[in-house]
């Protein structure tokens, strides 16, 4: 590509989400593509920003995550970078500054939204003019889940069938405010999670007498979750978020050695929200591979859902969220 096609600059902005039906293992490690398939809802409000400006003459990628520069996170961004430079014919290299509004490497799922975000950004800069599904599969290959955060609302992740991965890409499902969702992320640790999912899915898979099971009740339930989710029923949308996530630690806590991603006040927010839908609530908790809970419940719960964590020992922070819209252009010069 000449110098002269490139935008060189643009920026981006692209939302976590959750998945209520998980993804955990991978049917091709080197090209990212995940064993089943997963649903999720992307989040208002819990955003990463990200700015690339590439420059033909430049030296080096330089990558500023979160304020640190060329930190631990820098080396995956640039084999992301490499990986389209070899794709599209690019030479020029790029400073990257990316930021999120919530804590990273905690299982608020901060690749999703950075690895979305610099999809997104990378595509305009250097003029790609990849369709959604292109950009979803590029998004991939950073990060499973980011896949997911181009789509706003509830988004399906397809598993696909082909061996070079292009099918295996998010589509929607229903737009954000097509149920009555609201979730709150009960922050229960500040610190980056010990064991990173890619290692993690490969250990389970490897080790974990229960992870072929896993995979084929995972298959089940997405049929479940996209019905209840286009009749938009929330009780049955968490319902199964709950024994989905409940699943998957159980897998995980079958490898060897074992994952176990929670810690106590992970524990207590389980049990207050249990109690609290004992007495009625609608109010559901879903775990990805971090110590943080995240709670779904509809708008008639959502203050007792709130009063009840603000009780828990052990937690931090409450956010609020609610389905919000997918990862968009903030500029592109
Ligand atoms: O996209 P990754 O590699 O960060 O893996 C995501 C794994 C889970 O968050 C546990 C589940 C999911 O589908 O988001």
């Amino acid at each position: 590509m000449s110098p002269d096609a490139l935008t060189l600059r643009s920026k981006s902005l692209a939302p976590s989400n959750i998945a209520l039906v998980k993804y955990w293992g991978k049917r091709d490690v080197a090209l990212n593509i995940p064993a089943t398939g997963s649903i999720s809802v992307t989040l208002d409000g819990l955003s990463t920003t990200t700015t690339v400006d590439f420059r033909p003459g430049r030296e080096r990628d330089e990558c500023t995550i979160d304020g640190e520069r060329d930190g631990p996170g820098a080396a995956r961004v640039v084999k992301f970078l490499d990986l389209i430079r070899s794709t599209h014919a690019v030479d020029a290299r790029a400073l990257i500054e990316s930021s999120s509004n919530f804590p990273a490497g905690a299982g608020l799922a901060s690749s999703a939204s950075g690895f979305a975000a610099l999809a997104v950004a990378c595509d305009a800069a250097l003029g790609l003019n990849l369709s959604p599904a292109e950009l979803s599969v590029l998004a991939r290959r950073g990060s499973g889940s980011a896949a997911r955060s181009l789509v706003g609302g509830f988004a399906e992740m397809r598993v696909g069938e082909s061996s070079d991965g292009t099918d295996s890409h998010a589509v929607a499902l229903a737009a954000p405010d097509s149920l009555d969702l609201t979730v709150f992320v009960a922050v229960t640790t500040r610190e980056p999670k010990a064991v990173g999912s890619t290692e993690g899915m490969l250990r389970t898979a490897e080790t974990s007498p229960y992870y072929e099971a896993w995979t084929q009740a995972t298959t089940r339930t997405l049929d479940e979750m996209r019905a209840a989710i286009l009749a938009a029923d929330v009780e049955r949308v968490g319902a199964l978020a709950e024994a989905n996530a409940m699943h998957m630690h159980a897998t995980m806590l079958g490898a060897q050695p074992p994952l176990l991603y929670w810690n106590g006040a992970t524990v207590e927010t389980v049990r207050a929200i249990q109690a609290l839908r004992s007495s009625g609530a609608c109010a559901f908790v879903t775990i990805d591979a971090g110590p943080q809970v995240k709670v779904l419940c509809d708008s008639a719960s959502r203050d007792g859902v709130r009063a009840t964590l603000d009780e828990v020992q052990g937690v931090l922070e409450v956010i609020e969220s609610r389905p919000g819209p997918g990862a968009r252009l903030l500029e592109a010069r």
